[in-house]
């Protein structure tokens, strides 16, 4: 199972979905899988009022009353005791920019609190469970492909979107993410590198995400956004996502645009604890991460990596491309009934960024 939850939550979320008609068990069985909506978020304007443009397309009722189930049910009540009243307070002083104004933002468009809005953004880190690959092909193009898996895809698999950052006119990098998240775990910066980010590490996530939250450590998938927005580079993405403090372990999955730029860095909360480069030279000319360390064995409850490294070896180097790579990330159970998203991308070929919401049964 991918699910972290004890079994009367999900049961008790399920019924909610039920009853908000988006139990995924008995809807999306005739649901196909579809590209989510493209929107743009405008940097040139305040973080107050970058997202409004695109709530406006969205229920704002519907939005509400997602947020507060998911919030109920996978935040513990302690951590509502205590992020609530500090977020209203003092979110300026706890959290930095864009993200404090972007939470308020999207707090007052919807008529929520922006305590409320930051849990949100906290379900969101707590749960990503995913598979990532990178790869070369023979004459040197990278590419990175990702599966998104949530044990409560059904709720959330109408609030994804892809979003181009625009500034000046241009696309300043590209991400996945769900509507109310200001942090991305896929993204792209054209030209420069692709990222994707999967969970590491199960031990005690709120206790330890939490206090390292309140200390200014950064939420994982705010660095990869931070990375996306500054990094010059391939290289300096990789420097900046190996050693910034961050609330939880996590694996950071980047490609690049030039032979052997790619690497798969394993994240303890104040920096690296392992960096596994692409090899092709050595053969490996492929990476597969899940969630489970590269140098340990998956538990055989939870083998998304065999079967992804067997698809991976029967296309082959020469054939690998976007189109194979996204078969891959189709195969059971690399693509199994949590999946919410795939992407496929290349920062050297921008424009063939991709992304389907998946509905498997
Ligand atoms: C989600 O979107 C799909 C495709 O646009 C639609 O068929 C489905 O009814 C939507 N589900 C909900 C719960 O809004
Ligand atoms: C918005 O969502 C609410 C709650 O899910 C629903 O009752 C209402 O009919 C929706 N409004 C529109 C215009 O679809
Ligand atoms: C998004 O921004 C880009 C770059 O400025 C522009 O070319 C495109 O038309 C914009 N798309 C929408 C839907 O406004
Ligand atoms: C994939 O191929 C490599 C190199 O031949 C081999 O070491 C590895 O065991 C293969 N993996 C699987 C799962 O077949």
């Amino acid at each position: 199972m991918w699910c972290r939850f004890p079994g009367h939550a999900m049961a008790w979320l399920c019924l909610l979905m039920v009853l908000l008609g988006s139990c995924s068990l008995s809807s999306s069985s005739h649901v196909h899988d579809f590209k989510p909506p493209r929107y743009n978020i405008s940097l040139d304007l305040p973080p107050k009022l970058r997202w409004e443009p695109v709530l406006k397309h969205y229920n704002s009722t519907y939005l509400r009353e997602v947020f507060t189930y998911i919030t109920n049910i996978i935040v513990p009540k302690w951590v509502h005791a205590v992020i609530r009243p500090l977020a209203e307070l003092d979110l300026e002083h706890l959290v930095h920019e864009p993200y404090a104004g972007e939470i308020r933002g999207i707090s007052r468009a919807l008529g929520m609190s922006a305590g409320d809005i930051l849990l949100v953004n906290f379900c969101y880190e707590a749960t990503a469970f995913c598979t990532s690959i990178i790869a070369q092909d023979e004459k040197g193009n990278i590419y990175h492909g990702r599966n998104l898996d949530y044990s409560f895809g059904g709720l959330l698999r109408n609030l994804t979107t892809d979003l181009d950052f625009v500034k000046d006119g241009q696309i300043a990098y590209t991400g996945t993410t769900f509507l109310g998240y200001v942090g991305l775990w896929t993204g792209q910066s054209p030209y420069k590198f692709t990222v994707s980010g999967d969970q590491r590490g199960n031990g005690k996530w709120w206790e330890n995400a939490i206090s390292a939250f309140l200390k200014r450590s950064s939420p994982v998938s705010w660095l990869m956004r931070d990375a996306l927005n500054d990094a010059k580079d391939f290289q300096s993405a990789t420097l900046q996502l190996s050693r910034t403090p961050i609330i939880a372990e996590v694996y950071y999955i980047m490609a690049g645009t030039m032979p052997r730029e790619g690497v798969i860095i394993s994240r303890d909360r104040s920096g690296p604890a392992d960096i596994w480069p692409l090899d092709p030279i050595h053969g490996e000319w492929f990476h597969v991460e899940t969630n489970y360390d590269h140098w340990t064995t998956p538990p055989p409850h939870d083998d998304r990596r065999t079967p992804a490294n067997k698809a991976m070896n029967a296309t082959g180097q020469a054939n690998i491309n976007l189109d194979t790579l996204y078969k891959v990330l189709s195969v059971n159970p690399v693509l199994n009934p949590t999946t919410l998203y795939t992407t496929v991308m290349s920062a050297a070929f921008p424009e063939k960024y991709t992304t389907r919401v998946r509905n498997e049964n």
